[in-house]
């Protein structure tokens, strides 16, 4: 073998390895969101296994539930908490915000890998302007306090909201903020912007399916074969609807300049049970819409308008939560009952639920994924989704940049 054959050998093995480590790295992942509006949910410590039974390396919480953070330390799984809306006229004031962070936020790191925080939920679409004009002081607040305890690189700070922040999602390329919101979610996604965090959406096929069920295909919502729709602005092909709801949401960045803010799906689901007047809400949908969903993550592949861009997306709920207000379907999005046996069978087989109650696991679904052996716990790695996003885009440059020094590399020694 002569020596330019050898180092070429040298080179794929080299590039492969780079290659293989970036996907064995970016492994999908699914979140949950763990509410807990409810009176009658396992203790913390029991949930920690039904977690890890559905694959899911993420946990959203709607606030900072010490029980829970302490029950997650040394899992590895990340986190995102929350501060509810009637906190953020007390968080105007920087100290509160100072004390907010140092209390609910840094004793629990690095055992609980908090990654971000989100101030208020679904803020701008309460339509009560006090509120809204409260939220950005409330996240600048909380990040400066962050920047103060040196935690800015480890946690980012945004806010979730409804898809109904949009007035035109339908096709995804004409998607549109509603114009009224316009000029309070600019500096708003300037913020994001500027401190790296991503834009969080909360969206539901299934309302989407209730008020048009004669309109909208049932396949196209629960992510069954279908023939699917051709967006008529950019004959993109879309078949299912939360991609196409995803889609608009990107679209409606990019009309504000902020194309490229990553979007992740703080909430999705599907009630296994509604009122008369929810149609689809049942186990049968339930079962289609998040196991179809399971698969669709599995598949490595984003939008079809943003295919480099993963998809982070948290199922809503882990639990059914008995005290929700509002219509049947409210307490009924859980993958789980309280009393931790799946509310209907995923689909997937397998793996133990983790709970100690004798009864067949059956109804629980394994992650469909192979999980890092040794998952990365350095600082870099670990920073954030959003953070975990940037280093995708920047090893593809890395490898670029490899790959002409190797070539420049070859060419000298093959000269030599
Ligand atoms: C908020 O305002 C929008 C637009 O004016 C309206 O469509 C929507 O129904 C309102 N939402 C609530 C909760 O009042
Ligand atoms: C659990 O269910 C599986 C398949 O449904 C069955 O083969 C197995 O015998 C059951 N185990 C118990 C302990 O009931």
């Amino acid at each position: 073998m002569d020596h330019f054959t050898t180092h070429l050998l040298h080179l794929s093995t080299i590039l492969l390895l780079l290659f293989r480590a970036n996907s064995v790295v970016f492994v999908s992942s699914i979140g949950i969101n763990y509410g807990q509006i409810a009176n009658n949910l396992p203790p913390p410590e029991k949930v920690v296994p039904l977690v890890k039974s559905i694959g899911a390396d993420k946990v959203k919480l709607y606030d900072s539930d010490p029980r829970v953070l302490k029950a997650f330390a040394n899992t590895n799984i990340e986190f995102i908490v929350g501060i509810g809306n009637e906190y953020l006229s007390k968080l105007q004031d920087p100290s509160v915000a100072q004390s907010w962070v140092k209390s609910n936020v840094q004793p629990y790191l690095p055992a609980t890998k908090i990654t971000t925080i989100t101030v208020g939920n679904e803020v701008l679409t309460f339509n009560d302007t006090s509120l809204s004009n409260c939220l950005l002081p409330a996240m600048q607040n909380i990040h400066t306090a962050l920047v103060n305890l040196k935690l800015e690189r480890q946690v980012t700070v945004t806010t979730a909201h409804s898809l109904a922040v949009l007035q035109t999602s339908y096709p995804p390329s004409a998607g549109a903020f509603r114009e009224d919101l316009k000029q309070c979610l600019s500096p708003i996604l300037d913020f994001l912007s500027k401190t790296c965090s991503p834009f969080l959406i909360n969206a539901y096929p299934f309302f989407a399916y209730k008020g048009n069920s004669n309109e909208v295909s049932f396949e196209f919502v629960l992510f069954q074969p279908n023939a699917g729709i051709v967006d008529s602005g950019n004959n993109l092909h879309y078949d299912n609807m939360l991609f196409a709801q995803i889609d608009a949401v990107y679209a409606a960045l990019g009309q504000l300049g902020y194309k490229k803010l990553p979007v992740q799906i703080s909430e999705t689901g599907w009630p296994s049970k509604g009122d008369d007047d929810e149609v689809g809400a049942s186990p049968e949908n339930a079962k289609k819409y998040n196991g179809n969903l399971l698969k669709v993550v599995n598949r490595k592949n984003g939008t079809p308008a943003m295919p480099d861009y993963d998809l982070n997306i948290f199922v809503f709920a882990l639990f059914n939560e008995n005290l929700k207000p509002g219509p049947t379907s409210e307490r009924n999005y859980g993958l789980f009952k309280p009393d931790r046996t799946p509310a209907y069978n995923l689909g997937f087989s397998g793996i133990s639920a983790g709970s100690n109650s004798g009864h067949n696991n059956s109804g629980t679904f394994r992650p469909p994924y192979t999980l890092m052996p040794g998952n990365p716990s350095d600082g870099y790695m670990s920073i954030s989704s959003a953070g975990r996003f940037v280093w995708k885009r920047s090893i593809r440059i890395r490898i670029l940049m490899m790959l002409l020094m190797a070539v420049g590399w070859i060419s000298m020694g093959f000269h030599v």
